[in-house]
């Protein structure tokens, strides 16, 4: 796996790990920090191409978590290419990749695990409900102010539980049935973003409140290719493009995609205790 303390890195381990007869290599360019139950804390880092075949040596199946940066088409194909030939890929991309058209960077993404010669799977996932418990996304602005700012231009999200995308993983990465699939990922229902909010005050147990902002107050801050990628990420909310409710979660799995409301249970208050 790449990615493994990620938010589906971490869920996706944890059913690996729990599976008699799976070992699973954990990746990470931290992974002293590893410490989940029959994961290998394993060395990966995107930035050190010279470690990839200590870490894929002899695997049957990667986890692929894109990289957001602008080399990840090549990083991408450069790192199946040294995984052995009957190895699975299960590669984690995004809701309608192909909005900026045919060669933009996420379709690429994608085409490199098409064309990589190993069996695969894609994963387009809508926007995770951790981005409300992950410091480096919105938990710490509603522990602040009480808020989370949000160009949602009126759209609708299908929320996804990361929980459900790795039990989607786990399925492509282990059974057979799921070569050259491509899984669009929702949740079990379309919300507001002040339906959001709502949801939000009671599971926090205090007011948290949708601030509508424009595209560029949202991407403040950043710069370069993460500030293009957000950008277009929150054109494609606007646009509705995270709106729809799929199914595939349910499909695959045989279980409903949990909804916010259970997410948000699961978590508990102590969560936003400042
Ligand atoms: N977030 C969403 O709502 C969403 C929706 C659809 C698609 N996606 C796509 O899914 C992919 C992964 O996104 P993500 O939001 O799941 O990424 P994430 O949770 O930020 O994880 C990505 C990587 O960030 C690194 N990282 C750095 N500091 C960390 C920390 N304090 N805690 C945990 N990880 C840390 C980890 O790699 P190291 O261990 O190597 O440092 C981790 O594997 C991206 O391509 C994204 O565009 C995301």
């Amino acid at each position: 796996m790449t990615g493994v303390r990620g938010k589906t890195g971490v869920p996706l381990a944890e059913l690996l790990g729990a599976r008699p007869g799976v070992e699973v290599r954990g990746g990470s360019s931290d992974p002293s920090t590893v410490r989940l139950a029959g994961v290998h804390p394993t060395a990966f880092s995107w930035d050190e191409p010279s470690g990839w075949a200590a870490a894929t040596e002899g695997v049957d199946a990667v986890y692929v978590v894109r990289p957001d940066r602008a080399d990840a088409p090549e990083l991408i194909g450069a790192l199946l290419a040294g995984v052995p030939p009957r190895a699975r890929v299960v590669l984690l991309s995004e809701r309608d990749p192909d909005h900026t058209g045919p060669d933009g960077w996420a379709p690429r993404a994608e085409r490199a695990v098409r064309d990589g010669g190993r069996i695969w799977t894609i994963l387009r996932p809508s926007w995770f409900m951790q981005v409300f418990t992950d410091p480096r996304f919105y938990r710490d602005s509603i522990v602040d102010t009480g808020q989370f700012s949000f160009p949602g231009g009126g759209a609708t999200v299908a929320w996804i539980d990361a929980r459900d995308i790795a039990a989607v993983a786990e399925r492509a990465l282990l059974d057979v049935g799921h070569a050259g699939q491509v899984y669009e990922l929702s949740g079990p229902e379309s919300l507001s973003l002040p339906r959001t909010a709502e949801l939000l005050s009671a599971a926090a147990g205090r007011p948290v409140t949708h601030r509508e902002v424009t595209i560029v107050e949202a991407v403040a801050g950043m710069t370069g290719f993460e500030r293009d990628l957000s950008a277009l990420t929150f054109e494609r909310v606007r646009a509705g493009r995270f709106a729809d409710v799929t199914g595939t979660v349910e499909r695959v799995t045989g279980r409903p995609a949990r909804t916010l409301r259970a997410f948000l249970a699961d978590v508990g208050p102590v969560v936003w205790t400042p």
